[in-house]
């Protein structure tokens, strides 16, 4: 009974996925212990955290003037250090059940094209809110490890990560990142193009929570059988009253056509600057997607007709890169051969 004690007490160690969308946390033996979205809200005044994670997206878009909601992260990286450092310090607190006094070594998982300033960034706001000692990795090399990718092996393994800022893909063989390639397109820009089609189409405003539901609901990259259609309430732009309007599948698909497109030539591109004997490697294997964006209804199936290579989605895209830090938390000697700083 000691012995747990103890044990619970030094095994206080924390792996972060620290995503545009969501931040997970992994405690060291217990699996991950924390998934929330990466909403902050203030105070504008005095600046005090009136709630973060689940509880502040859904104050999203239904805050008074005096108190606003931010998203810490922008395209994977770190928009408001204050905020992210908040909420950092939130889940942390939470991954402990709000025991304050533990100082745990945190690994936060950050996108592989990230520069030195925004590492740093990451590393203070992580050291703000209370981490003893920061480690930083790749988040494709997490997704890659998470998803149980052979990576230590001489054999070329390609990840496309589609989360909400960013999509990542990454060529890995023998521990080493030998290719990749980020753009700033994931779930968010989706969400921000319903917004615009729908205001266009039909001069209709709708938050950005509803457009996310209406890309989850019915949003599709491929054309499969169903059709299905979605009553979004908002605003009518011209009699200025609430109401609700039916949107069709189809029109999401052609919305979303654009990022989707963007997303596939991103792997073209991988796949082109991609080392003959490791793509001949990917032929046989395949690509694995894994995000969030992942989950977006025949996105798998539009990369293998534009790829002509087979593709898979992971069996759970949204834990996929914080199961791989959390391996690696696990394995320190696995941490040490892959950490990027
Ligand atoms: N069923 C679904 N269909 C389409 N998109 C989905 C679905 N479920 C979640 N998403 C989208 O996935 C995105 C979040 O994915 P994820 O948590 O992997 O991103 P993140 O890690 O926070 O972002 P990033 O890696 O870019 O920093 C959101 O845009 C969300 O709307
Ligand atoms: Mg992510």
């Amino acid at each position: 009974m000691i012995f747990s004690k103890l044990l619970g007490l030094f095994s206080n160690d924390l792996a972060i996925d620290l995503g545009t969308a969501n931040t997970l946390v992994y405690a060291k033996g217990k699996g991950i212990v924390c998934n929330e979205p990466s909403v902050v809200v203030m105070r504008m005044d005095t600046k005090k955290v009136v709630a973060v994670g689940a509880e502040a997206k859904r104050m999203l878009g239904k805050t008074p003037a005096n108190i606003m909601t931010i998203r810490p992260m922008k395209d994977g990286v770190i928009a408001d250090f204050n905020a992210a450092g908040e909420m950092l310090k939130y889940f942390i607190k939470k991954a402990h059940n709000r025991k304050s006094f533990v100082s745990p070594r945190v690994i936060i998982g950050v996108p592989s094209q990230i520069t030195l300033v925004e590492q740093r960034a990451v590393k203070e706001a992580a050291e703000a809110s209370g981490a003893r000692e920061v480690y930083l990795i790749e988040e494709t090399m997490a997704a890659a490890v998470g998803v149980g990718l052979p990576i230590d092996e001489p054999y070329g393994n390609m990840i496309v990560d589609i989360g909400g800022g960013t999509t990542d893909v990454a060529v890995i063989s023998m521990d080493g990142i030998v290719y990749s390639k980020a753009v700033k397109v994931g779930g968010d820009t989706m969400d921000e193009k319903i917004v615009a089609y729908v205001k266009e189409k039909y001069s209709f405003l709708i938050g950005d929570r509803t457009s996310e539901q209406i890309k989850i609901e019915i949003g599709s990259a491929f054309k499969l059988d169903e059709d299905r259609t979605y009553d979004a309430n908002g605003r009518d732009l011209i009699s200025g009253i609430p109401k609700s309007v039916r949107i069709r599948e189809d029109e999401i698909r052609e919305t979303l056509a654009e990022p989707v497109s963007l997303i596939v030539s991103t792997i073209k591109t991988a796949l082109e600057n991609t080392p003959p004997e490791l793509a001949s490697d990917i032929v046989d294997n395949g690509i694995v997607l894994a995000g969030g964006g992942a989950l977006l209804k025949g996105i798998d199936a539009l990369i293998r007709q534009e790829t002509r290579l087979p593709v898979v989605v992971t069996d759970s895209p949204l834990t996929a890169v914080v199961m791989g830090v959390g391996k690696m938390l696990e394995d320190l000697a696995l941490l040490k051969r892959i950490a990027v700083g």
